[in-house]
Order: C-alpha cells, then sequence, then structure tokens
C-alpha cells in the first residue's frame, strides 16, 4: 500500500518528462521567446502545483489558467510569477485579481467598462483577447481593439501588458485557416504600438511548427505533457515529447470462473472455458470510462483485455494463468517493452489525448517523481481539515 492513499490505484506523474519537454520547446524557440506554461484544469489533469514548478525550473516565466480559482490556488501555492487568466472574468470578481496580482484577460469593450466599475484601486493587469477564427472570446477587429486600448488609457488602474489569439487549427498540416488566422492577428495588431507588450498567439501546435507564430510567446499546453497536439502531427514533431502521465493499479481479487460463469454488470461476458479473471479497483468514477471495456492493460510487460461491462469503481481483466493479488498494472505507460500511451486510450474512446489525463478524476491520487524518486504524493480526498484529526 502507498502511504497517503489506501487504495490500489493511483497516477504517476514524471516531472523530468514535464522539465524535458519545457526545455526542448524552448531550445526550438529560442532566448527571446518565452513559454507560458498552461497549467488550466490540474494541468491537463497532472497536478498543477507540481507541473508549474517544474516548468518554471525549466524555462517557462509565466502560467496561464482558464479561471480566476485556478490562478488563485497557485498564488496561494506561493507563485510569484505573472498568471494569466485565458478565459472570461466576472466583471465584479475583477478585485479579486487585482488583490492577487493575476492578470486578466479582457475580450471586450463591455466587459471593459462592466469591470472598470469594480475597481477603485491597486492595478488591474489585462492582456487583449483577439479572437482571429475560433469564435470564442475576444475582441473580432480593429476597432474593437483600439476602443479597448483607448478605453484602458482612460482608466487609471487599468495596464494592458499583452495582446493574444487562439488558433482553431494549428494542429492541421498544411491549414489554409490556421494562415488565415495568423495573417489576421497580424492585420488586428498591426498599428499597436508594441511597446512593451506581450504579443503570443501560438498554442503547442503552432510553436512547434511556425516560426511566423511566435511573437514573444508561445503557451505551451499539451506538449509540455509529452502529448502531440493531433495524431498527424506525430510525424513531423521537431523534437521527441516525453509522456509524463502513467495510470496504475493492482490486482485486488484473482479468481478462476468455470465455463459459462458472468462477468459484470449485465452479464455480458461468458468465460468460454475455464478462465482467471482479475479485479481491478478502477472504474468510470476515475475516469476509466465505461467506453473502455474490452480494452487492454499490461501486467508482467503483456497485453491483457478487460472484459465485461466496466463498473463505477471496478473492472475485470482476462489474465492467461493465476497470478498474486497485488500484481501491478499498467493502464497508461510503459511495462517492460510495451506502451499503452494516452493517445491509445484516446483512440479507443474516439476523442483527443488531451481528454484522457484530464478525465482521470480527482479521486485518483497523484504520485510526482523526479529523478525516479518520489517526491510527493496528492490525494485531495484526504486533505486534512482545519480543527480534525
Ligand atoms: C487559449 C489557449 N491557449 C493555449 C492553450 C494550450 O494549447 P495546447 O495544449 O494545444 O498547447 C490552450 C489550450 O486549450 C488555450 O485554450
Amino acid at each position: 500500500m502507498q502511504e497517503g492513499f489506501y487504495r490500489d490505484t493511483w497516477v504517476e506523474v514524471n516531472l523530468d518528462a514535464i522539465s524535458q519537454n519545457v526545455s526542448a520547446m524552448k531550445k526550438l524557440i529560442g532566448e527571446q521567446t518565452k513559454i507560458i506554461a498552461v497549467v488550466k484544469a490540474n494541468a491537463y489533469g497532472h497536478g498543477a502545483i507540481q507541473v508549474a514548478h517544474a516548468a518554471l525550473e525549466s524555462g517557462a516565466s509565466m502560467l496561464a489558467v482558464a479561471f480566476l480559482d485556478e490562478a488563485i490556488q497557485l498564488r496561494q501555492a506561493g507563485f510569484d510569477c505573472p498568471i494569466l487568466v485565458m478565459g472570461a472574468t466576472r466583471a465584479q470578481d475583477v478585485h479579486v485579481a487585482v488583490s492577487y496580482g493575476i492578470t486578466l484577460t479582457i475580450f471586450s469593450l463591455d466587459w471593459a467598462k462592466e469591470a472598470s466599475q469594480y475597481v477603485d484601486q491597486g492595478d488591474v493587469l489585462l492582456h487583449v483577447k483577439v479572437d482571429t477564427g475560433m469564435g470564442r472570446l475576444g475582441v473580432t477587429g480593429v476597432d474593437e481593439l483600439q476602443a479597448i486600448l483607448e478605453f484602458a488609457q482612460e482608466h487609471e488602474h487599468f495596464h494592458i501588458e499583452g495582446i493574444f489569439t487562439h488558433f482553431a487549427t494549428a494542429d492541421e498540416t498544411n491549414s489554409p485557416y490556421y494562415l488565415k488566422q495568423l495573417a489576421k492577428f497580424q492585420e488586428v495588431i498591426a498599428d499597436v504600438p508594441k511597446g512593451n507588450l506581450l504579443i503570443h498567439c501560438a498554442n503547442s501546435a503552432a510553436g512547434l511548427k511556425d516560426k511566423a507564430s511566435l511573437y514573444n510567446a508561445v503557451r505551451q499546453g499539451i506538449s509540455m505533457y509529452g502529448l502531440t497536439p493531433s495524431v498527424e502531427m506525430k510525424k513531423e514533431l521537431p523534437f521527441e515529447l516525453h509522456e509524463a502521465f502513467s495510470l496504475k493499479t493492482k490486482l485486488v481479487h484473482v479468481k478462476q470462473l468455470k465455463k459459462g460463469d458472468k462477468v459484470s454488470y449485465g452479464a455480458t461476458y461468458e468465460a468460454e472455458e475455464n478462465e482467471w479473471i482479475g479485479t481491478l479497483p478502477i472504474g468510470y468514477a476515475d475516469g476509466w470510462l465505461r467506453k473502455l471495456q474490452d480494452s487492454e492493460v499490461l501486467i508482467e510487460g503483456k497485453r491483457m483485455q478487460l472484459v465485461g461491462r466496466i463498473c463505477m469503481d471496478q473492472c475485470m481483466v482476462k489474465l492467461p494463468y493465476e497470478l498474486p493479488v497485488g500484481t501491478n498494472v499498467t493502464l497508461i505507460g510503459r511495462q517492460g517493452n510495451e506502451v499503452i500511451s494516452s493517445d491509445e486510450v484516446a483512440e479507443r474512446l474516439e476523442t483527443i489525448n488531451y481528454e484522457v489525463p484530464c478525465t482521470i478524476s480527482s479521486r485518483v491520487p497523484r504520485i510526482f517523481f523526479k529523478k525516479q524518486r518520489i517526491i510527493e504524493k496528492a490525494n485531495p480526498l484526504l486533505l486534512k481539515r482545519p480543527g480534525k484529526v
């Protein structure tokens, strides 16, 4: 049993892989271009605080998240670097960002006007979001951008420190839409006095493939975690990515079923002969989704098949022979020469690799490794509550 948690299912996060991926990106984009480490959604399920430390130690100089709460979590953990909230923040919460020195995204003139009514002291640090084709947040043209810049100039508490956009198709090879967005961004910011503004538009995909997208910074997300932005980009990566996320469990029960015995809800799996079946303490409530029925896991370095429906907390694997309770099982990661990558799981789930680590729920403890040694275990379920033992 791993001290710090009391179940035999856990995620291992290799922080050296995070460091390698950030250093490699830094080498690729050059000293002049900053790395903004995207650690939203608990660092894509990896663990925001630990990943942020590794990223900043390896060449990133700023963090980005989606929501103010995530930024506050990082400040409260002691990070004093710039932290950008890329999503929308409620205008009435702007003073909270001011008190924490967190940078917000200004995405419309209406938002700017409303937010200005809630601030009468301190500095509101802002990056303007330009919508060049995502159809999501952001100003859509030069006029609104100019109006925002003028509005900010007249408002003593507003400080515009950056301008950015986000690509919809940077992960596609030869995407005319990507080029169109880049051209629109260039056009929209053409007459803006750049001064010390941090201008950034590249996500991992753009940063990996197109120097023209770099400006002052790359917002590195998926590639920091060692995953490719898309399957098609895999063939043309400029450096090797190191996957940081593994998902592991153990056999907690092993039994022999007789020919004709059934397994799991719906009794959909029937033993064709006398079969050894192992029970794994992981299920769809952990993010090991029902669609992963019949997928493979690694035991003793070999692929073995899950059988029957995946339950909320457990699932079953067909074993070639009796194996001891406590045998290690890898659901994502390497065992011997075999690897099950997040890409493979994503393919099974008919989704993108981004969704795989994000989906592994907070019920699964995270163990952080550096130089092959455990440096921390995080189990949100067992955080000590004040006043309770
Ligand atoms: C605005 C913004 N910038 C950057 C990123 C990072 O993108 P990637 O994970 O593809 O590097 C994201 C992620 O979705 C994002 O929403």
